[in-house]
């Protein structure tokens, strides 16, 4: 993917940072979107120690006016933009959905949802001034197969995956892509919050058991994906919601 440019929101942790790194080794330019300065610069001053070209943006994803800046940002930095990773997500910790408050649901629909219609917003003019462009939306296995005690996490997620199969037959006539990856549940920082219980040995059992290729799932297995979806040889390819998930949807 040769000077292909991309934004990676939530770039700074988990699914992103390593979204980010892999589109870097294959000789994409890419923006860190993240919420928490310290963990995109760390990303940022990493892929830059590489020899690849990166940058920062201070962004909240529920926000026009971030979302607006970070367009920009990316379009004057690097000159164009192909691809926007709408990575960054959120959840309520497992529990019963009653317990879940009516601010913490709206923030989660703010972060793993608006921000997919604000991406739309700012990104769809750049996409139709170049002639084309892609979104890859990182979805659930929430969103198809959800589980108990997280309920409005597995709505939003689902939300997620109707949006982009909607892009995707809308924006087709001005070739821009959508896409989604629906990870399972995976070893990064959510992992507690979507056990709803501290990560010990039985309640990894617990989760690895509904798993059936037996371990959880890796960054490095979701970036594998986006580059796929990136990558011009999938130019063919639109409204697809991938499972990575170890057969967990089977
Ligand atoms: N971890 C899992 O088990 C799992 C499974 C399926 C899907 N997902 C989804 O994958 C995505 C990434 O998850 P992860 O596990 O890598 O999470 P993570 O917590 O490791 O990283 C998320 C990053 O997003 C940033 N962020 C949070 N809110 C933001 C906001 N409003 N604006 C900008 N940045 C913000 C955080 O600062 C953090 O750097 C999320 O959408 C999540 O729902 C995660």
């Amino acid at each position: 993917m040769p000077n292909l440019v991309a934004i990676v929101t939530g770039g700074g942790s988990g699914f992103g940072e390593a979204i980010a790194q892999r589109f870097a080794a294959e000789g994409a330019r890419v923006v860190i979107a993240d919420f928490n300065p310290g963990a995109g610069e760390r990303v940022v001053a990493d892929l830059r120690a590489r020899g690849h070209a990166a940058e920062f943006c201070r962004t909240d994803v529920s926000v026009s006016a971030d979302m607006c800046h970070l367009v920009a940002f990316a379009v004057e930095r690097f000159g164009r933009l192909d691809v926007m990773v709408n990575n960054a997500g959120i959840s309520h910790p497992n529990g019963p959905m009653l317990n879940v408050s009516e601010a913490d649901f709206d923030r989660l629909y703010q972060v793993n949802v608006k921000s997919i219609y604000l991406s739309a917003v700012h990104c769809v003019p750049v996409f139709r001034r170049q002639g084309g462009g892609g979104f890859i939306n990182i979805g659930s296995t929430a969103a198809v197969r959800p589980r108990p005690g997280l309920s409005w996490y597995n709505g939003s997620k689902g939300a997620v995956v109707l949006l982009t199969k909607s892009l995707a037959v809308e924006l087709a006539p001005d070739k821009i892509r959508a896409n989604a990856i629906n990870p399972a549940i995976a070893d990064t920082p959510l992992l507690t919050t979507f056990m709803g219980a501290p990560d010990t040995p039985e309640n990894r059992a617990r989760f690895l058991a509904s798993i059936p290729l037996g371990r959880l799932c890796q960054p490095s297995d979701v970036a594998n994906a986006a580059v796929f979806f990136a990558d011009p040889a999938s130019e063919f390819v639109t409204g697809t919601c991938l499972e990575v998930d170890g057969g967990r949807c089977i």
